[in-house]
């Protein structure tokens, strides 16, 4: 595996693996790399000739209270990982690299009403600090594809949409969440979870999970089942940011008449926030 700091260096491979015609795939990661990780650079190695993972804790995305300094950073385990799994190059950028010296001052991106929606409205600036990091990541790969984990659903669609404004010319896939047996999410920020949050944390898709099945069987009382949904989860001794059913393109409040859905969640449970979310489609027949 190619392993570099500076960008002009993988540049030089890039551009000689475009020269070939062989067709590049991206992972953009923040490190600390887990079985969702590896399950999206699978992914990229099967449709892709040449695998692209790039580790960048990126400060622009954390919020003044957030845990940019306690951020998981486990660069030799990371690299091993990768190396094992089959990337082909690691990009491993300095803040300077990518925000030149003054972070303050340099461009951003924002991609408006999706990034002030749901996590985006708990942390401002957030989606902001994503979509500007992205952009930059995806100028210096030009990627034909990049792969980014359907847990975070709502960056996701942000970061479809800032491709398809600016008219870049490569694809994103979404890949399926991977879960513990118990339903648990994989992320980085589960390290944090003591043992008893630990036991509590699966709550968080089973909750998910029961709504989507009142849904499926037939209730349209969205705002009453995000109610008790949000009970629930409070039961179970989480603190709810927001748990909403929405519509999966745009993330507005489901309306009746909507057919593809998605339940999205974060909650903290002591310190850490969780995320989740569950998409499902309704059988237009059902809406008659
Ligand atoms: O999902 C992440 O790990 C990050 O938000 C990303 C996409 C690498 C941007 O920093």
């Amino acid at each position: 595996m190619h392993d570099f700091s500076r960008i002009d260096q993988a540049r030089d491979i890039l551009d000689r693996q475009r020269m070939r015609g062989r067709r590049i795939g991206f992972v953009p990661t923040m490190g600390n790399i887990h079985a969702g990780h590896l399950k999206l650079l699978e992914r990229c190695r099967a449709e892709c000739d040449f695998s692209v993972a790039s580790i960048f804790v990126n400060p622009l995305q954390f919020g003044p209270a957030e845990d940019l300094a306690d951020y998981p950073r486990t660069l030799e385990r990371d690299r091993e990982l990768l190396a094992a799994a089959g990337c082909d190059l690691l990009l491993r950028p300095t803040v300077e690299d990518v925000y030149g010296e003054n972070p303050q001052n340099s461009t951003r991106v924002h991609v408006p009403d999706l990034s002030e929606r749901l996590c985006g409205a708990a942390r401002p600036g957030h989606f902001d600090g994503v979509a500007t990091v992205v952009t930059r990541l995806l100028n210096y790969v030009r990627p034909d594809i990049a792969y980014l984990g359907l847990k975070d659903y709502q960056q996701y669609l942000i970061v479809r949409k800032l491709v398809a404004d600016l008219g870049m010319d490569l694809r994103i896939e979404g890949v399926e969440t991977v879960r513990e047996a118990d339903g648990l999410a994989l992320s980085s920020r589960n390290a944090y979870l003591s043992a008893a949050e630990r036991r509590a944390a699966p709550e968080l898709h089973r909750t998910l999970h029961a709504m989507a099945c009142r849904i499926t069987g037939g209730e349209r009382d969205y705002a009453g089942i995000a109610a008790n949904g949000r009970e629930d989860l409070e039961a179970a001794g989480f603190r709810p940011d927001y748990i909403e059913i929405c519509h999966a393109g745009t993330l507005r409040p489901a309306a009746a008449e909507d057919t593809e859905l998605v339940i999205l969640a974060a909650a903290f449970l002591g310190r850490t926030r969780l995320i989740d979310n569950l998409r499902l489609a309704i059988d237009p027949a059902a809406l008659a």
